[in-house]
């Protein structure tokens, strides 16, 4: 199977977690633009959907979904139902790297406010460790230099997005060369340094559920 197929298989898989009457929250990536497409079946049932990007809450109005504020929709109900988003990688333990759409800072925010995170891949970002898709952060841009000294202090490779800017006014910086083995530790450790916004390891917002699409069908992990 086609790793489109694969996409819009996994997509539909996610359907099974939406719940009638809830608020859920959407991600970004083409995985995820596969699940929107997918949900506007759903959409008169749901009471709308947080959008964790200008793209996403694009397409959710394109296709007639809702498109809620995280600060309105927080005001209508206690917590998101779920979180549904891709990820760049995924270890055993389902930690993530996420943001290479650059769109990892209000991923975070939505996924923290979501009860569950249901995060949709195909094989190909099943890892043992993460760190070979390089690691965004997300920085203030008057922090790029000190920032890369640190990051080449801590053993990676900075590498500056050229010509991107996300959703937040920022920049974002690439890491690449890391193998990591403590991703909580590495998370805070990064998100420490002064200017860092946010970075894409999502191990204090882990997965609670992985989706799998492989060629024979969607695994459950
Ligand atoms: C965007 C992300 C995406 O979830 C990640 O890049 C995966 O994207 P895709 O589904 O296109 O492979 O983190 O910031």
């Amino acid at each position: 199977m086609a790793q489109d197929a694969m996409k819009e298989k996994v997509a539909e898989a996610a359907l099974a977690y939406v719940e009638a009457g809830t608020i859920i929250g959407v991600g970004t990536g083409s995985t995820a633009n596969k699940f929107i497409d997918a949900l506007t079946a759903k959409k008169d049932a749901i009471l709308g959907a947080v959008a964790s990007s200008n793209a996403t809450a694009e397409r959710l109005t394109a296709n007639g979904i809702r498109v809620i504020d995280l600060n309105q929709a927080l005001r209508e109900v206690a917590s998101l139902a779920v979180y549904i988003d891709g990820a760049d990688e995924f270890d055993p333990a389902r930690c993530l790297t996420k943001g290479g759409g650059g769109a990892l800072t209000r991923e975070k925010i939505v996924a923290a406010a979501a009860d569950r995170f249901v995060c949709i891949v195909d094989q190909s970002k099943q890892v043992q460790h993460l760190g070979a898709f390089p690691l965004p952060i997300e920085v203030i841009p008057m922090a790029e230099a000190p920032i890369t000294t640190a990051v080449r202090q801590l053993g990676g490779e900075p590498r500056l997005r050229e010509g991107f800017i996300t959703d937040n006014g920022n920049i974002i910086i690439d890491v690449h060369g890391l193998v990591i083995t403590d991703g909580l530790a590495l998370e805070d450790q990064l998100n420490a340094l002064p200017g860092v916004v946010t970075n894409g390891i999502f191990a204090h917002q882990r997965a609670t559920v992985i989706l799998m699409a492989t060629p024979e069908g969607v695994v459950t992990l």
